[in-house]
């Protein structure tokens, strides 16, 4: 039979969840999503990832907070957020109403913050997983992050996914010498999936008053400058690892979407590419179908991990 556009099966199987596309927002570039309800239709995603949450609100770091770089942008907000009670109470209800997977991007100052996030949560009806954030909430104390290594990533999973209902996928930070390591201990200590990447630390100058351009001096880079290095890790992960990777990093069209699932990943986040582009999720969900239309795919999943290496 002859594949169109119509024809097309554009969903993917996490195992845990069912999606109708591979399309998912990354966390903190598209709000909690009713945000965006002007510029797209939330029913054409795969899944909604909303802004990272801790269990109180948090203002965030000092401005100026965004600098734009060649190809890419520096954030530190410092994971700004209106806490698990404001959500629940003001943005859930709404939200489970698209029938758009919603997944919760959890944060937590200590591993008691996390657990207190997630219990609260469980409560609740309309999230389909939580995303744990275990990179680090400010920068300036890097030292302290979880997913720097391998122990405090193993602890950190174990703990909120026994303390938890719902299906776990660990968001790794890209800024440590192994991510195959630490994405080894999230799946010893049971996460159902792994996400990858966040940021990377940087900094800008302002060379002028050389002062650094950020309140909080590092920041974390996102956009197409980081893409190379994201496709290399989510490959190197998705290699060693059993269960599924969601990959990201400068995703802005659906031909970076596709080398993203060529390269192992079972489904995407969608993040920078929203600050240039607010419809660009939906926008990608279309060019995989049509990519796929073109060369004749009938089901997108039979890409995921057919990258030819020999
Ligand atoms: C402004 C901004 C805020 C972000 N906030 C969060 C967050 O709250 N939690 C999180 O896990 N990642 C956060 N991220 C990281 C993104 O979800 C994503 O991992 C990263 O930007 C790489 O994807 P991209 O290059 O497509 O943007 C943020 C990124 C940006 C640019």
């Amino acid at each position: 039979m002859a594949v169109t556009a119509k024809t097309i099966d554009l969903s993917v199987d996490l195992g845990f969840l069912g999606l109708r596309n591979p399309v998912l927002t990354a966390s903190g570039t598209f709000g909690y999503g009713l945000e965006f309800e002007p510029y797209l239709d939330l029913e054409k995603l795969g899944g909604i990832v909303v802004k990272g949450l801790f269990y109180k609100p948090r203002e965030g770091n000092p401005p100026p907070r965004l600098v734009e770089t060649a190809s890419g942008l520096i954030n530190a907000i410092g994971l700004q957020g209106v806490g698990v009670e404001a959500f629940v109470a003001k943005v859930l209800p709404k939200l489970r109403s698209i029938g758009t997977p919603i997944i919760v991007n959890v944060c937590g100052a200590d591993e008691d913050e996390y657990a207190a996030v997630v219990e609260y949560l469980d409560k609740q009806e309309g999230i389909a997983g939580y995303e744990l954030n275990i990179s680090c909430p400010n920068v300036k104390k890097e030292g302290l992050c979880p997913a720097l290594s391998p122990q405090p990533t193993f602890d950190l999973v174990k703990r909120i996914k026994a303390a938890s209902r719902r299906p776990l996928i660990t968001k790794l930070s890209p800024n440590v010498t192994s991510i195959v390591e630490i994405a080894q201990a999230a799946e010893e200590a049971g996460t159902d999936a792994v996400a990858l990447v966040n940021t990377f630390l940087a900094m800008a100058i302002d060379l002028e008053t050389r002062r650094p351009k950020l309140g909080n001096v590092y920041g974390g880079l996102s956009g197409p400058a980081i893409k190379p290095i994201a496709l290399r890790m989510v490959h190197q992960v998705a290699s060693r690892l059993e269960v599924p990777v969601i990959g990201m990093g400068g995703i802005m069209t659906g031909t970076d979407a596709l080398e993203f699932l060529v390269a192992g990943a079972s489904a995407v986040e969608v993040g920078t590419a929203s600050f240039v582009d607010p419809d660009a999720a939906a926008r990608i969900v279309d060019e995989i179908r049509r990519w796929c239309e073109a060369h004749g795919v009938a089901a997108v999943r039979d890409i995921i991990g057919t990258l030819k290496t020999t």
